[in-house]
């Protein structure tokens, strides 16, 4: 609307885990031709949490850095997002809130669709700073993706939070409207209460996915959306990459456009770099593709990127983004990279240790294996609570 200032993201930061399991390791334990993994799904290794690594731990490690550059003045919200929570009541924001040492006059509340809940989060924040252009909201997506060992969602597993300011006269990506959405009561992934690994029908994912791209940018042509033409770039939720050249294809088909591999590559190719070694990260997804555009490519000033978030069950947005001139001066560049190159490979054992680790839920006092060298750490269950703690 006139006069009304930009409202988007104005800083971002992404942290990931302590360990990483590399493909080849998975696909000599299973017999799977490692073929499959690299060039089938498009993944080379997965982030693996540590003992004492959760949702809190990656999501105040991810904030922490926008905090320190910004300063947590005009931070009056926290919306965390996740669909690997830690508690039925209380959200895990409160935690980063406290270990962040954030003002007590802010509103911090969880959100929970599958892998869109990020973005749902985003536009809530956009709706906040557009009421109060002095505000700005801290947006976390954080989660743990955990599949049944030995199964074919396995290879898929990843774990990171990704971090955004959301303010007025944003630095990085101004967001736009209009939106594009799309809901659908399917069960193609979903995670009772009473079950830390998700369940899935992978190939009616894969349907129910491309569905909803469909479905989003019909919506998002509708409220009178840019064309396909105008886009520097697409940002995909990206549960593995390959999915995001699935998409792409799918929503060229449906537009009509023929599929280009070329026009593919140039479309997508930089987004990929980081959840192609990270995994599956769910609510982060979308945004760690964000992350690898922004981080790769020096021609985005003024132009705008087409974002697809989706979230199985399903709900599914399509939105434009415009990049902020001279965005390139506030990027994480070093930083994102570092959180990737210092993680730890384990062997298949320890993996599986990991993976099958749970802690007793007697109420009783049990310290946590002291496994992270991040900034936050998981240090103790005590009387049914968790206690953390800065390094
Ligand atoms: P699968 O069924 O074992 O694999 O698991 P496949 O047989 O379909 O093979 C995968 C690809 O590798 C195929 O390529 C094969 O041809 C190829 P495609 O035909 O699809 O182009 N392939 C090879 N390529 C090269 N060399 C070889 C070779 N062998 C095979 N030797 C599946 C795949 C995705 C089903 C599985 O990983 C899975 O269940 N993953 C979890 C579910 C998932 O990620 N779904 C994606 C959409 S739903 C979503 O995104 C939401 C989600 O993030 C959750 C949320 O919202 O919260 C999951």
């Amino acid at each position: 609307m006139a006069n009304e200032p930009a409202v988007g993201i104005h800083d971002l930061s992404f942290a990931t885990t302590e360990f990483v399991l590399p493909h080849t390791v998975l696909a000599e334990h299973n017999g799977t031709d490692i073929g499959k993994y690299h060039h089938g799904i498009g993944q080379w290794s997965m982030s693996v949490a540590a003992a004492d690594e959760d949702i809190v731990t990656m999501g105040a490690a991810a904030a922490a850095p926008l905090v320190r550059r910004h300063g947590s003045d005009g931070i009056r919200t926290i919306l965390f997002a996740t669909e690997s929570s830690i508690d039925q009541a209380k959200s895990a924001g409160i935690y980063v809130h406290s270990l962040l040492g954030l003002d007590s006059a802010t509103r911090v509340v969880e959100l929970k669709q599958a892998c869109y809940g990020a973005t749902a989060a985003l536009q809530f924040a956009v709706g906040l700073v557009r009421r109060d252009p002095g505000q700005r909201v801290l947006v976390i997506a954080s989660d743990v993706s955990k599949y049944e060992l030995d199964s074919p969602g396995e290879a898929t597993q990843g774990a990171a939070a990704v971090a955004l300011l959301v303010g007025a006269d944003p630095a990085l990506v101004r967001v736009e409207e209009p939106s594009g959405v799309f809901t659908a009561d399917v069960m193609d992934f979903w995670r009772p209460n009473y079950r830390e690994a998700a369940l899935v029908d992978g190939q009616e994912s894969i349907g129910a996915y491309l569905l909803a791209v469909q479905g989003s940018w019909k919506d998002y042509t509708e409220q009178g959306g840019r064309t396909l033409d105008e886009f520097a770039a697409f940002c995909y939720h990206q549960p593995f990459t390959k999915m995001a050249y699935k998409a792409h294809r799918h929503l060229l088909n449906y537009c009509g456009h023929g599929v280009d591999e070329d026009r593919v590559s140039r479309d997508l190719g930089p987004t990929t770099a980081y959840n192609s070694v990270i995994g599956n990260s769910y609510t982060a997804s979308v945004y760690l593709a964000l992350a690898a555009l922004l981080d790769q490519r020096d021609d985005l000033d003024d132009r705008p990127v087409g974002f697809l978030s989706y979230g199985s069950g399903s709900v599914a947005e399509f939105f434009a983004g415009t990049v902020a001139p001279g965005y390139r001066d506030h990027l994480r560049t070093t930083a994102h990279r570092d959180a990737i190159d210092r993680r730890k490979p384990v062997d298949y054992v320890r993996y599986r240790a990991l993976h099958e680790h749970s802690f007793p839920t007697d109420g009783g006092d049990h310290p946590t294996l002291a496994d992270t060298t991040g900034p936050f750490r998981l240090a103790a269950l005590r009387g049914h609570k968790r206690i953390y703690e800065t390094r």
